[in-house]
């Protein structure tokens, strides 16, 4: 883990197993992104993978191989993920190479997704005997609607970068040697904003995927009303009124 005027990378190291998530990087992961969630003096969290082959090519399936019922239900196999549900922080995901099974579905739990032209996307699990454990089933109906999600995860078929940002997986491509920079430009734009006011926009959208359109608007109404009592508010529109850039305090 590096940090960068605000920014935490987050790094998957596994290049001799193409950056496959097993257990130990999963829990390293998540801990880093909720220590930097603490730390005031990151603002957004970018995650990657090593070299430019792999995101990360999906759950590390010689560990998962040998696993019973039992192992899994008990050692809550994979669950360690649900820990990056918690962080308020936006977290982008720059994938640069394979994003496989579960690599894919790290990049469907991050906030903002943007891809090289050469990675590609998509859930093999079936091939394997197993459906999807880190998410797809529920976040890739949310994510591209039913009619890719049932393609990807019933055929396994490998979506290009062009495919997956035309279909709203990612938001951007871009060229291999510009992943980071975009991924860095893109972060330190947020960095700028006043943390709260990001944290509360990155909760109201993840509230409308779960709530109906009326109680998701109704939250929305309240955080928005709830910005009045910041003074990064006061400072924003002061600041727009006097031709000037707005500084905030995050208060
Ligand atoms: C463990 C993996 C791995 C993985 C690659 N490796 N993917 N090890 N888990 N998911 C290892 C290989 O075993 C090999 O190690 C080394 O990385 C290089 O991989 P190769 O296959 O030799 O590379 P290449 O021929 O370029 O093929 C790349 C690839 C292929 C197409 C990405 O590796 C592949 O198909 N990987 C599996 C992709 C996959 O099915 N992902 C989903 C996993 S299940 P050695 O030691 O042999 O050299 C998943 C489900 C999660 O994510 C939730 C449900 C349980």
């Amino acid at each position: 883990m590096v940090t960068l005027e605000g920014v935490g990378i987050l790094t998957v190291t596994r290049p001799e197993a193409l950056n496959a998530l097993n257990s130990e990087v999963a829990q390293q992961l998540v801990e880093t992104a909720k220590g930097l969630d603490g730390d005031r003096s990151v603002r957004a969290i970018i995650i990657t993978g090593q070299g430019s082959k792999a995101f990360a090519a999906g759950a590390d399936i010689k560990e998962l191989a040998s696993q019973n019922y039992s192992q899994a239900y008990n050692g809550r196999l994979l669950e360690t993920w649900r820990g990056l549900d918690g962080v308020r922080k936006p977290i982008l995901a720059a994938v640069n190479g394979f994003a496989l099974g579960g690599g894919c579905e790290l990049v469907m739990m991050c906030d903002i997704a943007i891809a090289s032209e050469t990675a590609t996307f998509s859930q093999p699990e079936l091939s394997l005997g197993v459906i999807p454990g880190m998410g797809a089933t529920q976040r890739l109906i949310r994510t591209v609607g039913k009619a890719k999600a049932m393609d990807m995860i019933l055929t396994g078929r490998r979506i290009t970068a062009a495919e997956a940002e035309q279909m709203g997986l990612i938001s951007r491509v871009v060229p291999q040697e510009q992943l980071m920079p975009e991924a860095l430009k893109i972060s330190r734009a947020i960095a700028k904003c006043s943390a709260p006011v990001v944290a509360k926009a990155k909760d109201c959208i993840k509230r409308g995927l779960e709530v109906p359109l009326s109680e998701g608007l109704r939250y929305e109404m309240r955080e928005f009303w709830s910005c009045f009592a910041l003074q990064d508010q006061k400072n924003g529109m002061a600041a727009f009124l006097q031709k000037q850039n707005p500084v905030f305090t995050d208060g």
